[in-house]
């Protein structure tokens, strides 16, 4: 089994990819959504989430683990794996093949304040391609708006990229797991010219090259959906986006893992 987490619905983007990479393997997710979104808390609390997530999800036979969450795996993976034995595989945003596919030299990065003010961004981004300017963009409360607020979505959106165009930013980095969510918001207000970097599918590809040994057990092919918030809330919330359209008909349960310091 493969236990997948994130502060929210926004992992499921990744569990979506996990799905088609690795159809027969079961899957058990936890949206830690009672404590959403981790771009607020603090380092400490985000690390302590992670830290009980990953051993309750271990605690149900899980052989891989995967933090998809950029502000998560920013943050906690490195003490994670120290901690834990068994693989864990984390998301970063994908700064590399963007800055390679970029003509204009320019690289937008959207994600939490958290995860770019994390060291394991600043070493993810030290010497990096010299030749290409990287413009970090916080989007404090987008994957608040994405989980709780939909409405206000389109007005982050639109105060979070309009500088993009004149910058000449031709590749917008999709730095937290909650923005596939809202890939066609963007793409209505961003130019056209400008490409938009998504990399939940090569997460994918590397969850089931470190899965495929470990998922020789006969496991029902099932998937589970567990919430530290009110079940009928993530289901509510997998109504909503159509990307998440293959979840809907899964209950979700609620699970208390207790409050961290
Ligand atoms: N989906 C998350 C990420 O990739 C978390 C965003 C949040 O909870 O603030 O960073």
């Amino acid at each position: 089994m493969i236990g997948v987490f994130d502060s929210g619905v926004g992992g499921l983007t990744v569990l979506t990819q996990i799905r088609q990479r690795v159809p027969d393997a079961a899957l058990l997710y936890v949206a830690d959504q009672a404590y959403s979104p981790y771009g607020d808390l603090s380092e400490a609390q985000v690390f302590e989430r992670s830290r009980l997530i990953t051993q309750w999800l271990i605690g149900q036979g899980c052989a891989v683990i995967v933090i998809a969450c950029n502000t998560a795996t920013a943050i906690a993976i490195d003490q994670l794996r120290s901690l834990f034995s068994i693989p864990i595989v984390g998301v970063e945003p994908g700064v590399k093949p963007a800055a390679l596919s970029s003509r204009t030299g320019k690289v937008a990065i959207l994600a939490t304040e958290n995860t770019l003010a994390s060291q394991r961004y600043r070493r993810l981004m030290a010497g990096f391609l010299p030749n290409v300017t990287v413009l970090n963009q916080a989007c404090s409360g987008l994957a608040d708006a994405i989980e709780f607020r939909p409405t206000e979505i389109p007005a982050l959106l639109d105060k979070y990229t309009s500088a993009f165009e004149a910058e000449g930013v031709d590749q917008v980095v999709l730095g937290c797991t909650h923005y596939p969510l809202i890939i066609e918001e963007l793409k209505r207000v961003l130019p056209a010219a400008i490409n938009i970097v998504d990399t939940s599918d090569a997460i994918a590809q590397e969850v089931a090259r470190r899965a495929a040994p470990l998922l020789l057990t006969k496991d029902a092919v099932t998937v589970s959906l567990r919430t530290t918030a009110k079940p009928q809330e993530m289901e509510r919330m997998i109504k909503r986006y159509s990307s998440l359209a293959w979840l809907q008909g899964i209950p979700a349960a609620s699970l208390n893992l207790g409050n961290p310091e």
